[in-house]
């Protein structure tokens, strides 16, 4: 048997203490099919992950209808607030009247998400509808203002939209900005137009977008982060939530009802992480809809991932409403009705011909054939009592109905917040019992949880005749170091071979949360960070990256010393798993080691005669708490090499943390 020594650079400088283990890779012996949906996406609308993050609306409160009706915006001159305007959900709108004196100004400027950013001979697309009450015509001059500028001018770029008549009608200009800079507002001050004087003009749903948007869509996403996103190649995408779903009460759930249509028409809601952490508030943070389930859609589309959303089952938070007979906070179990019809509905809105109601309304938008929905979740984080069984009593009014009407899609209820403990385990059982598809499990959890044997055999004893899993929301979060540093991604890397083991158990798995924007989050660690012009991948995105691209198609099995690899006591801290690959021919083996120390390894593949090439993918760095940043995005990421190999084994080392994808051909 011939041998091929494969030694990376990097791992070349490596002191090699440990002795040589032998891997072996059984491949004529094919296990659990790796399910399309394995690895995933987690979207939600916490840390300005859509407002203000993947939407790429740069203006704050631009329909008026924040609570403080003028938040987000600097009024000057003679404005007023008015309430009788042309969208029906939103009726609220700016009156702009003459100022009383030809050398004084009306007018309105807003301070964006965090700043208005532009980019140098970047293009962007202002909108406004607008009109003059009283008739004739005016003028509005809009331009990006640095504030904080020493030049002659703090005007960085305008352009003019002229009002003409009694009717609401959309204005539309383009403009091209020559600097780059972060921190800017948006002005708009009313003119006269021509010699006349100056015509009151009222204004409202005041829009700034990049042109340069993902797909180049009008009510678009930065393209920046959807490229993030699609280069994961997702197999899933859940969406919108998180808590969110369930709103702190029943009226500030999410209703994905009021995320369709026309964007002007889509009603504001509440956003709860502008209160759940005190310590982090942010009192300007709301739900504008603008990134809704259409849009959602749309990305799974561009994804070709499947879409997974997650629709309130009739209770509101419990952790902010603990007490299950609190009146008004969640729907008595005979009154689920509208509920229920709310998940049809959207079947409907996904699935449904043109000439039904709700599959018009997504043609109306521009997409007449069916998005394909096959995935439907029931709930987030929710839970039974020991004498009140609050959600899978209601689950189950939802599952009689459901199954019944749409045998054809899948769903998943979820065992609760908890990754054990009294929770899960009353949950876990009823959701075999009540026939869920799957279930939805979250583990936010530190080091130790991942370190701990019991945890990275996790499913290796589950009931396979139970409901898949779903890993709906989990992270390893460092005990006083929560932030995402290698370690913890390391840890996840190693956790996630289990996943694969299980193929026949695990389904489905997104990290979470997703987005976070460096000045607006509460929650960390996150997968992606950005600020308004700048984005960076972490090391966990990376992670997540290997496994969703490597992901192959099905299980083999892989051990070491006879037993499976999971860094238990005698494995040196190395963790691996192995499937067949995308392509004939192709093996991909994981391995993480953990460990302190280099391990040098012979991998052997049974059942294979002739091995031709080897492409060895490392995610390493020495620092185990370094991390990426926005001023470093690159410091630590994916490094591959390609290798002659000849033979059934070849030797390799992997580095002290370190995560390697190994490619055979
Ligand atoms: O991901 C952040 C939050 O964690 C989600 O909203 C919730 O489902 C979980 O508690």
């Amino acid at each position: 048997m011939k041998k091929f020594l494969l030694v990376c650079c990097a791992i070349a400088t490596c002191g090699i203490h440990a002795a040589t283990n032998e891997m072996v890779v059984n491949v004529g012996k094919t296990g659990a099919p790796i399910q399309k949906t394995m690895y995933g996406i987690f979207f939600e609308d916490i840390n300005y992950a859509a407002d203000g993050g993947l939407y790429a609306e740069m203006v704050k409160n631009r329909s008026f209808e924040f609570p403080q009706h003028l938040m987000g915006w600097k009024a000057f001159g003679k404005v007023e607030v008015k309430d009788d305007g042309p969208f029906e959900r939103n009726p609220h709108y700016v009156r702009l009247s003459y100022a009383g004196h030809k050398d004084k100004h009306t007018g309105l400027e807003n301070e964006g998400f965090f700043g208005i950013a532009t980019k140098k001979d970047a293009s962007y697309r202002f909108t406004v509808w607008a009109r003059c009450p009283e008739g004739g015509k005016s003028r509005i001059v809009v331009q990006v203002v640095d504030n904080a500028s020493i030049g002659e001018s703090q005007v960085m770029a305008s352009c003019k939209v002229d009002v003409e008549g009694k009717e609401w009608k959309k204005y539309t200009a383009t403009f091209t900005v020559n600097a780059t800079k972060q921190k800017q507002s948006l002005r708009l001050f009313l003119r006269r137009s021509g010699k006349n004087a100056i015509t009151t003009t009222d204004v409202e749903h005041i829009s700034l977008f990049p042109t340069d948007t993902w797909m180049g869509r009008e009510n678009g996403m930065r393209r920046d982060l959807a490229q993030a996103l699609s280069d994961l190649q997702p197999g899933v995408f859940r969406f919108p939530g998180g808590c969110i779903v369930e709103g702190t009460d029943l009226a500030t759930r999410y209703q994905w009802k009021n995320s369709v249509g026309p964007v002007e028409n889509r009603p504001l809601n509440e956003n709860r992480w502008h209160y759940t952490f005190e310590h982090r508030f942010f009192p300007d943070y709301y739900q504008s809809y603008g990134l809704g389930f259409f849009e959602f859609f749309q990305l799974c589309e561009d994804f070709g991932c499947e879409a997974l959303p997650v629709i309130s089952c009739g209770l509101s938070c419990q952790f902010q409403n603990p007490d299950p007979k609190q009146k008004g906070a969640h729907v008595p179990t005979d009154s689920l009705d509208e509920y229920i019809q709310d998940a049809l509905d959207l079947i409907e809105f996904a699935n449904g011909s043109t000439d039904t109601k709700w599959g018009k309304v997504r043609a109306d938008m521009g997409h007449p054939s069916p998005f394909g929905l096959h995935y439907l979740a029931i709930g987030n984080e929710q839970w039974d009592y020991k004498d009140n069984p609050a959600f899978t009593e209601r689950l189950k009014r939802f599952l009689d109905v459901l199954k019944k009407q749409h045998p054809e899609i899948k769903y998943i209820g979820t065992t609760g917040p908890d990754s054990e403990g009294s929770r899960f385990e009353m949950l876990q059982p009823k959701m075999k019992e009540l026939k869920a598809d799957l279930y939805d499990e979250h583990f936010y959890r530190p080091e130790s949880w991942f370190t701990d044997s019991l945890n990275r055999h996790r499913y290796d004893s589950y009931d396979r005749k139970g409901p898949k899993v779903f890993a709906g929301e989990y992270a390893c979060h460092g005990k006083g170091k929560k932030w995402n540093h290698f370690n913890a991604a390391l840890l996840e890397a190693a956790f996630m071979t289990g996943f694969e083991r299980n193929a026949d158990v695990v389904h489905m798995a997104t990290y979470a949360p997703l987005f976070a924007h460096t000045e607006g989050w509460q929650w960390r660690p996150d997968m992606i960070w950005y600020d308004n012009l700048r984005m960076m991948r972490t090391c966990s995105y990376y992670v997540q990256q290997l496994y969703s691209i490597y992901k192959g198609t099905y299980f083999l099995p892989l051990t070491m010393n006879g037993k499976a690899v999971a860094s238990d006591s005698d494995q040196n801290g190395l963790s691996a798993s192995a499937v067949k690959g995308n392509e004939k021919g192709e093996v991909i083996i994981k391995v993480v080691n953990t460990g302190k120390e280099a391990q040098p390894l012979n991998i052997r593949l049974k059942g294979i005669k002739n091995l031709k090439q080897a492409k060895v993918i490392t995610l390493h760095t020495d620092d185990a708490l370094a991390e990426n940043t926005l001023d470093a995005p690159d410091k630590i990421a994916p490094k591959e090499m390609t290798q002659e190999v000849s033979g059934n084994t070849f030797a390799t080392t992997i580095p002290a943390n370190a995560f390697c994808v190994y490619i055979l051909k």
